[in-house]
């Protein structure tokens, strides 16, 4: 159940308040980084001109981030032109090119490493498809079910499931595979990426990274690691159905393009019928056809990913979510702590009256496995983990 009653649109703005300046709208740079520096500035205005008047107690981008007001301009014209009859192809393979060129700045590799997908599921279900029988996978216990459920369901093979400060420890000589999320999506914890990359390069095995949770606030170099899969529709603010796989140099003959159709052609148009007669180089021989309206949306909302830069979003984030970690203490709850800073706060054993006291307030959340989950990005201030705080004390204070 997400807050707001699964609602997954931010909560009304609170009567009288606007995105201007002033105590109600204090960005989190303003203490955490440096009041006026180039980095604070840099987010303030990214947040007046994206989200104008939008995403006030919204603390949900953990389930979908919101879309900044370029997407939704661009997601619109695109829209329009399609209901007035005029679909412009051009337009659509532009944004998935310009997405596709985006992505992979962001992830630090070259543009053909990275292959189109429209679901982590998918793409990792293409990674388990091509592991021999019997291989040995290690995930870590809880991790979302489309990284983990791929290797369950194909069958016949050996899935370890370890606690995840477990997992580099588990990889061993017979390891074929560790893949784990670099944040978890039940309570943002940030696994050990360095040691786990260290334990599978030691033991010969394979890595594949989930990055659904973390790209877009948390710098994941994808040329680290044989795969990295990433959802885009929560830290990096697409439409869903914008999905990247990343395959390492090399690491193309581990898979096979069984899974995909005309696109994974070198020339899509003009090798479209019958089997492909010239797959594309590099990852994109993988691809699977994007939906174009997503990638519309993606390209615009990865510019602005890129514009402000990931160290930018993740000193952003995490200061808010530190802060609130600091005032969750004050109270006497426990968030679950994460070995790394996380962007991502959840908080377990809260007042049963926590769920319907935030909602009244207009605060958005998500309820996952025994927790609530909070999560902050670019669109909110100190000003929503102030109010969050305050309504878990009145909780905490009539639960007696
Ligand atoms: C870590 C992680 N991976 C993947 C997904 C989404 O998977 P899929 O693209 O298969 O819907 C989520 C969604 O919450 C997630 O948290």
């Amino acid at each position: 159940m997400d807050g707001r009653a699964e609602g997954l649109t931010a909560g009304p703005a609170e009567p009288g308040a606007t995105a201007g300046p002033g105590p109600a709208s204090r960005p989190a740079s303003d203490s955490a980084y440096g009041s006026g520096s180039r980095l604070a500035a840099t987010i303030e205005a990214a947040r007046r001109a994206e989200y104008p008047g939008v995403g006030e107690g919204y603390l949900n981008t953990a389930t979908l981030g919101l879309p900044p007001a370029r997407t939704s301009a661009a997601l619109r014209r695109a829209l329009d032109a399609w209901a007035a009859g005029r679909p412009d192809v051009s337009v659509y393979e532009e944004a998935v090119a310009a997405s596709r060129a985006a992505y992979a700045r962001i992830t630090g590799v070259p543009v053909e490493r990275v292959a189109l997908a429209s679901t982590v599921a998918g793409a990792v279900g293409l990674i388990a498809a091509a592991l021999p029988d019997g291989a040995e996978v290690v995930v870590a216990a809880d991790d979302f079910s489309s990284l983990v459920q791929p290797f369950a369901g194909r069958g016949g093979l050996d899935l370890r499931i370890v606690p995840l400060t477990e997992v580099a420890a588990a990889v061993r000589a017979s390891t074929a595979l560790v893949a784990v999320s670099a944040a978890q999506s039940a309570d943002g914890r940030v696994a050990d990426l360095a040691a786990i990359a260290a334990a599978a390069r030691h033991h010969g095995a394979r890595i594949l990274i989930d990055g659904t949770q973390s790209v877009g606030w948390l710098p994941v170099p994808a040329d680290t690691y044989d795969y990295l899969v990433c959802h885009g529709y929560k830290w990096l603010l697409t439409p869903h159905g914008a999905c990247f796989l990343t395959v390492r140099e090399g690491a193309e003959d581990t898979l096979s393009p069984a899974f995909a159709g005309w696109y994974s052609a070198d020339d899509p148009w003009a090798d479209c019928y019958g089997p492909v007669a010239h797959l594309a180089p590099g990852a994109r021989r993988f691809d699977t056809r994007p939906a174009y309206l997503s990638f519309v949306g993606a390209a615009a909302s990865l510019s602005l990913v890129e514009e402000i830069g990931v160290p930018a979003l993740h000193a952003h984030d995490v200061c808010l979510a530190d802060l609130f970690r600091t005032g969750l203490h004050a109270l006497g709850f426990s968030p679950v702590p994460s070995p790394h800073p996380s962007a991502i706060v959840s908080v377990p054993d809260l007042p049963p009256s926590a769920p319907a006291l935030l909602t009244s307030a207009h605060l958005t959340f998500s309820a996952r496995a025994s927790f609530l989950r909070f999560s902050f990005h670019l669109h909110n201030t100190e000003a929503d983990v102030a109010r969050t705080l305050t309504v878990l004390e009145k909780a905490r204070t009539s639960s007696g």
